[in-house]
């Protein structure tokens, strides 16, 4: 049975949902499922924004039938073709095969990589390029990296609709609510879209920023992205969520808290650091078990607050493996910009603190505090004092 939402007078949600996926791209768990949004627009002409993850095929070419109700589809424009949009480019060929697919350069070059039988049906398209499809005429903005290279975003000039690929995406199912008034995004929805964004493209922060000055440009009224709600109000709200996250700036003054330990002494040591925190009246604290949270987790935390506890074992004479886990992914998606205080433990050689400086020293514009914490086995006299001496140095420099 088709599923279906309005979005404008003439334009329609066809997507799915996928709530039996446990990892997106295999990787990062996603409890509360996930959409691939498409977009199709009843106009003189046809025309049907991006496709669907295999997974959610059977429903969007029912939605497509329906909505379509006779018409053939003259347009498939494809802003992102990456195989969780793309999957369905061929069925949507067999079923209209006199369609046209509207593209970029790179992305048809992928279509052949991925073996898609797209010949006979590109019309390729560059940026600042225009179509009209009778009402509504479109332009198509370049988007290298957001989150692949060949990604474009496709602006409707007639309404303001942005069809903006993955760009202000979200993991998450839709439950029949489609558009960003619908839910309590701010409760509800926003962890889900910091982490989609952190880790599937965190790295491209430069890019995205070149997006949002594009799109500073022109006039958007909605926001159609690939993954989530439809924003069709309070676009700021998330606009500078994006800008915040793109330009590795912090939502919010606070203190991220990720340990690494074996026996609990390191748990322990940062048992104590975070109650001291709290007398001195520093509450916006998140502490994490570096082995039973998901990386992905972590990484989406460290992009909503300004400050980071790293308190590792050593072990194997080396950094934990899963906080070196963190790390590299810290490093991979370009982190930058945070102020971060160390804690090592070891029973005969304490080594994690050096080596986690040395990593971070890799980063862009990580600070390291001058104070830092080297516990024998368990927190004692002697260390506590530091601890205090660190939390005199987190405070001041949240307060610089
Ligand atoms: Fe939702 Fe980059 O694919």
């Amino acid at each position: 049975m088709y599923c279906v939402r309005k979005v404008t007078e003439d334009l329609y949600w066809v997507g799915g949902n996928d709530r039996r996926l446990t990892l997106f791209e295999n990787i990062h768990p996603i409890p509360r499922g996930v959409s691939y949004n498409s977009y199709l627009l009843l106009d003189e002409k046809t025309v049907l924004f991006d496709t669907v993850d295999w997974s959610a095929g059977r429903q969007f070419l029912e939605n497509i039938e329906h909505v379509l109700d006779g018409r053939q589809l003259d347009y498939l424009v494809i802003n992102h073709m990456e195989p969780d949009h793309g999957a369905s480019i061929e069925e949507v060929l067999i079923r209209y095969p006199d369609v046209k697919i509207i593209s970029t350069e790179k992305a048809f070059m992928m279509m052949h990589q991925f073996n898609f039988d797209v010949d006979g049906h590109m019309e390729e398209v560059q940026e600042g390029d225009t179509r009209s499809f009778g009402k509504h005429e479109v332009t198509f903005v370049a988007a290298p990296m957001v989150h692949w290279p060949e990604a474009m975003v496709t602006f409707d000039l007639t309404n303001g609709v942005l069809f903006a690929a993955d760009a202000f995406g979200s993991f998450g199912s839709l439950d029949g609510k489609l558009f960003n008034d619908e839910v309590n995004f701010d409760r509800d929805w926003i962890d889900d879209a910091r982490r989609y964004y952190t880790n599937i493209v965190g790295k491209y922060g430069p890019h995205v920023q070149a997006l949002l000055k594009k799109a500073a440009t022109i006039d958007i009224k909605m926001i159609c992205p690939l993954h989530g709600p439809v924003w069709r109000s309070d676009l700021g709200y998330f606009l500078d969520k994006y800008d915040k996250w793109s330009s590795y700036e912090p939502e919010e003054q606070g203190v991220l808290i990720v340990y690494a330990s074996m026996y609990g002494n390191t748990e322990s040591a940062v048992n104590a650091l975070a109650t001291k925190l709290a007398v001195r009246g520093v509450t916006n604290v998140a502490m994490y078990d570096v082995s039973k949270t998901h990386v992905s987790e972590l990484i989406s935390e460290t992009f909503r607050l300004s400050h980071l506890v790293l308190a590792s074992v050593t072990y194997n004479l080396g950094i934990y493996p899963p906080m070196l886990n963190y790390l590299m992914d810290m490093k991979a998606l370009n982190m930058q910009k945070r102020t971060v205080a160390l804690i090592e433990n070891g029973s005969w050689a304490p080594k994690s603190g050096a080596l986690m400086e040395e990593f971070l020293d890799e980063m862009k514009q990580m600070t390291v505090l001058n104070e830092k914490v080297s516990v024998l086995s368990s927190l004692n006299e002697g260390s506590a004092i530091e601890m205090d001496q660190l939390v005199d140095g987190l405070i001041e420099s949240m307060n610089d």
